[in-house]
């Protein structure tokens, strides 16, 4: 393991370990206006949210990494208090990137940018139009630490008002398929969270469920789970009893078939296909009914898996 502390790293190894590590990041693009009434827009990927009542969210324009000098974003919110956060999308990938270049105070990077203004409600900045998720906010407060090269002063802002497109929206919510938000990793890596990054997981419904410690053995030690699949089959409440698994199984009658028929039910979800190849192919492959019970897994059936496991277990012990 490589450990370190940061006072003994330069602070450019230190920060590339936390943007590293600290990943996949939200991106929030920030319009402030300078007292000089000059509209300035720059991307901050330190950023999240962090409550709801009142809706609060944080980013920090961090002081140069170069000379420690303190960034327009920063110097705007400490002198009005107000900003617009608008949600970083594909769409606007490279513009915001563009934005990001460090240009001279008294440039406008919307122009600069080609990104289109739109009045706010309630504050000064503007919305951008491109953007599907934009935040009216006013600083709630600035928390600086430190005053070196790359110290952090964060912006905690309150929101004052949503915008929020309609396309992107389903029963009431956003619906994540159509928001296609991009993240920031180390580096020049980005992610980008389309609907081959997404998936559902459900939340635990219990605080009783059996938890890892609470599988046998004979689970925890098979070579065909992996942690994840651990973890989801620690979710069932109780442990079924083994009577139980073996009324489940007699629901299945073998079904004639090769190893490649097996695998193709596998590929094609069939899982009661499946579980009937397998009871057939026992002798012809070690494991095949927990390769069955992964797949059951998978589909989110967790206590059948957890009966096929148990059954298994059983009769290779006769
Ligand atoms: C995707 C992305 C994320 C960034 N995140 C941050 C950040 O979290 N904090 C920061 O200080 N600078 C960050 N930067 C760099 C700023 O965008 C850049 O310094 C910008 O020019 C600051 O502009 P300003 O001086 O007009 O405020 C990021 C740049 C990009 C492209």
């Amino acid at each position: 393991m490589f450990s370190f502390e940061p006072k003994d790293q330069p602070q450019q190894v230190v920060q590339s370990f936390l943007v590293g590590g600290v990943a996949p990041r939200p991106i929030a693009l920030v319009s402030t206006i300078s007292k000089d009434r000059i509209p300035n827009l720059s991307p901050f990927s330190f950023f999240n949210a962090f409550g709801s009542n009142p809706p609060v969210v944080a980013f920090s324009a961090s002081r140069r990494g170069r000379d420690g000098s303190l960034k327009d974003t920063y110097n705007n919110l400490i002198d009005t208090g107000e900003c617009v956060i608008n949600a970083v999308t594909f769409n606007i990938l490279e513009q915001i990137n563009l934005a990001s270049t460090e240009y001279a105070s008294e440039v406008n990077e919307w122009e600069k940018s080609g990104l289109t203004p739109i009045k706010s409600d309630i504050i000064n900045p503007c919305l951008v139009q491109e953007s599907p998720f934009r935040m009216e906010c006013k600083l709630y407060q600035m928390v600086s630490v430190g005053i070196n090269p790359g110290s952090a002063n964060i912006a905690i802002c309150e929101v004052l008002k949503f915008h929020v497109d309609e396309e992107i929206m389903e029963n009431g919510k956003i619906n994540p398929f159509k928001i296609h938000h991009i993240g920031r990793n180390g580096g020049d890596i980005w992610s980008n969270i389309d609907s081959n990054a997404l998936f559902q997981l459900k939340k635990p419904t219990t605080n009783n469920n059996i938890g890892m410690n609470g599988l046998p053995d004979y689970i925890r030690n098979s070579p065909v789970f992996t942690a994840n699949n651990l973890a989801r089959l620690a979710l069932l409440e109780t442990t079924p009893d083994l009577e139980r698994a073996y009324e489940f199984i007699k629901g299945y009658e073998p079904l004639k078939s090769s190893l490649s028929d097996f695998e193709q039910f596998r590929i094609s979800g069939d899982l009661g296909k499946m579980l009937s190849s397998a009871l057939f192919n026992i002798s012809n492959l070690e494991n095949i009914l927990e390769l069955t019970a992964k797949e059951f897994l998978q589909q989110n059936r967790i206590k059948e898996a957890f009966l096929i496991c148990m059954y298994n277990n059983h009769i290779m012990k006769d």
